[in-house]
């Protein structure tokens, strides 16, 4: 394990902006993590911690250490049909996928494709048609930083919800994830509430999809909405999709009748946020370097050579302009440095 001076990001965030990192550091098990934060410099120094660099957006020069996860190693066990399946934090989330789709492990399936590192997953809660990883997650080990302890976390530990865990709010900054188990289960139960994945289904002409089929038609369904951010920078969805009470949503509704909403949990509704920003005319639409995607406006894009504060300044034109017209202010998914 070695501390580098003045190391370039542009290759290892999915925008491609260009921003250098005051120290970087690789670390490849749990010994490296108590190596370099034995040293009380790297303690007390503002840091960041880097997995796939799939949520993120350097807006400038980062003047702390990035600490990048690259721990591997994949291993399972069975118990009657369950699959425990554990992954090392600095896994690329879709080997994972792959081998547990190869496998016949089931119910991760819906979330293929989906850039990003193991031990990054569980912080946003990713999800994807249908699924949450919180469905699959079963438990973590972290490197708890002020201590040099290893603290495993079982899933009532993570306050998990809508893009959310304490990871990301409460215990922000305090643990480093090295590895995850999942609960799969040998048992395929497709999870087809998504719409577009029963009409994928049918064009194929599949009626009893097995787990390889619904990975595939996931995937085809992500390719044809999102671009490939090894061709166009981008990090997925740039904002969550707002939550609101109903009675601002009937409110809404009676002002913009084909407003797109899905129910969220007691009295409340989650709105499109691609479609609120469709509906301000963002679609498709590109500002110097950068703009929002032609089939999916909540990802912005990088066109070539945007500066992460090019395409953070356009994100606030759209947040502006969604709450000029709605009445909502957008949160940001993607995390800004
Ligand atoms: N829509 C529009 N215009 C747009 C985009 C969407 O009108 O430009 C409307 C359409 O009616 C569409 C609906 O919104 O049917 C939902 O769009 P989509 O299925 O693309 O899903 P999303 O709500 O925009 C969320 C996740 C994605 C995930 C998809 C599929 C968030 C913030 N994003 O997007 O996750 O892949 O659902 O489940 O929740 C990510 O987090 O980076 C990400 C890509």
């Amino acid at each position: 394990m070695q501390v580098i001076e003045n190391f370039p990001l542009k290759n290892l965030n999915t925008f491609g902006v260009a921003a250098n990192a005051a120290w970087y550091v690789d670390i490849r098990d749990e010994e490296d993590l108590g190596a370099l934060f034995s040293q009380d410099r790297w303690k007390n120094c503002p840091r960041l911690v880097l997995g796939g660099g799939s949520n993120m957006l350097f807006t400038s020069d980062f003047s702390g250490l990035i600490v990048h996860v690259k721990i591997q190693g994949i291993r399972y066990e069975v118990k009657g049909d369950d699959v425990f399946v554990t992954a090392g934090g600095g896994v690329v989330w879709n080997d994972l996928v792959n081998f547990c789709v190869e496998n016949s492990f089931a119910g991760i399936e819906n979330l293929s494709l989906i850039p990003g590192s193991v031990g990054a997953a569980p912080v946003q809660n990713i999800g994807a048609y249908g699924v949450e990883l919180q469905d699959i997650f079963h438990s973590c080990r972290a490197f708890e930083i002020a201590s040099g302890r290893i603290r495993v976390f079982e899933k009532e530990d993570c306050g998990f919800s809508y893009r959310d865990s304490v990871f990301k709010s409460a215990l922000k900054g305090l643990y480093i994830i090295t590895e995850v188990s999942f609960k799969l289960s040998k048992i395929f139960k497709p999870e087809l509430t998504y719409g577009a994945i029963g009409d994928e289904l049918q064009k194929r002409g599949i009626t009893k999809p097995n787990i390889k089929d619904l990975s595939t038609v996931v995937s085809h369904i992500r390719v044809s909405k999102l671009p490939d951010p090894a061709t166009i920078g981008n990090a997925g969805s740039f904002f969550k999709n707002p939550v609101i009470p109903e009675t601002q949503f009937l409110k809404l509704k009676s002002d913009f009748p084909e407003i797109v909403h899905f129910p969220a949990t007691n009295g409340y509704i989650k709105i499109s946020a691609g479609w609120l920003i469709e509906h301000c005319g963002w679609k498709g639409k590109v500002v110097g370097n950068t703009g929002t995607w032609k089939n999916q406006a909540l990802v912005l894009v990088n066109h070539g050579n945007a500066t992460g504060d090019e395409i953070f300044k356009f994100s606030e034109s759209i947040i502006e302009s969604v709450n000029a017209k709605f009445g909502i202010l957008l949160e940001r998914e993607v995390n800004i440095f």
